[in-house]
């Protein structure tokens, strides 16, 4: 029924109809309320019209009984509707624990997105249907937000920042992806498309471009390109700490603090070194701003999850990808955010210490 209306984009997601029917509901709502108001005001306009030019209103004293009834049923509907879209709102925001990854970097202006695999696309995202995608979100200059209509999800892309959504396609098709955040004169044509494949079709597609090996295989390229190799070497003995099994661990800082070594704390030691420096270690690493692109970053970060077996199983890291409002309310605190170079990365996992025990089993734990 709702897919006939005119201008409703399809229903290609496990949450679309949900937050249709919230969304017809609302207007339905509010299309009874301004139909009854101005019904009312008709019939008083007529029924207490001014008969004589010397007519006197009676007193009005008020109503308690009509005070309360316009005053507690516009509560309950309020407070019914806040129940049922903070519900519809929780499954949005809650990623499940089996999702697969994918990652987007929006730029002025276009929508570039990696998989694990290693493929890579520039305003085309490839999913399957029937699994549930999680997306890891980032800006490589100024806020954009990825909008996919027929999915219901909108989420932005904030610089210097990881975000996420998640959905899970329906159906197979060609689907319109957005940016929905004015960010500059191209903003109206960065947009692009999401194609959900047959799961089948899809590990077709992701085979059919091995070219450049996975993220983490691309992400140890860099590794090794950057000279970050020179120092953090992996017994520990170089001039920087060694980076083996450091991915979800805590990490003492000189400063006394405990932080969690996650997406967002590599992030930032790549691009402002001294921001926290590690016990025990001097702050001689240089920024690597302007050398590395966010893509690059997500490849590093891939690598070095790649290489901490065991890291990706325990980073219970609340929220810490994710901005304030994403974190997963009294839902399973981040354990899902570990999963690339974790589900693949074949090539590159070999390359770490461990990697062999590592074992494909860990994705999704
Ligand atoms: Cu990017 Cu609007």
């Amino acid at each position: 029924m709702l897919k006939d209306l005119p201008f409703m984009p399809d229903q290609a997601s496990t949450v679309s109809s949900d937050v249709d029917m919230l969304y017809i509901f609302l207007v339905g709502m509010t299309v009874f309320f301004v139909g009854l108001i101005f019904l009312m005001v008709g019939i008083f306009a007529i029924r207490y019209r001014r008969r004589s030019s010397d007519e006197i209103p009676r007193p009005n004293l008020g109503s308690l009984r009509l005070e309360l009834v316009w005053s507690v049923i516009p509560l309950l509907i309020s407070i019914g509707i806040f129940i049922w879209s903070a519900s519809i709102f929780f499954e949005i925001q809650r990623v499940p624990a089996n999702a697969m990854q994918v990652y987007g970097v929006g730029k002025q202006w276009m929508w570039k997105f990696q998989h694990p695999e290693g493929n890579r696309e520039i305003n085309e995202l490839h999913v399957p249907a029937g699994r549930p995608v999680k997306i890891t979100l980032t800006s490589e200059d100024v806020i954009h937000s990825f909008y996919v209509p027929a999915f219901r999800i909108k989420q932005d892309a904030l610089p210097g920042r990881y975000t996420t959504a998640w959905f899970q396609a329906t159906k197979p098709g060609t689907y319109h992806l957005f940016c929905a955040e004015y960010c500059g004169t191209q903003h109206s044509g960065m947009r692009g498309s999401v194609v959900v494949m047959e799961p089948a079709q899809y590990e077709a597609w992701l085979t059919g471009d091995a070219s450049g090996g996975s993220m983490a295989g691309r992400g140890e390229k860099l590794f090794n390109q950057l000279g970050c190799v020179t120092c953090h070497l992996p017994d520990g003995s170089g001039r920087c700490p060694s980076l083996v099994n450091v991915y979800g661990k805590s990490v003492k800082l000189i400063s006394g603090e405990d932080v969690v070594a996650n997406d967002e704390y590599i992030r930032e030691s790549i691009l402002r070194p001294n921001a926290k420096i590690v016990d025990a270690y001097q702050p001689i690493m240089p920024t690597y701003q302007g050398q590395v692109s966010e893509e690059g970053i997500l490849q590093v970060i891939a690598y070095i999850k790649s290489i901490s077996p065991q890291g990706t199983q325990d980073s219970g890291v609340p929220g810490g990808t994710t901005t304030p409002g994403q974190t997963q309310p009294g839902g399973p605190g981040g354990t899902n955010q570990s999963t690339p170079g974790g589900t693949t990365g074949a090539g590159s996992r070999q390359s770490g210490p461990g990697g062999a025990s590592g074992g494909t089993n860990r994705s999704g734990q």
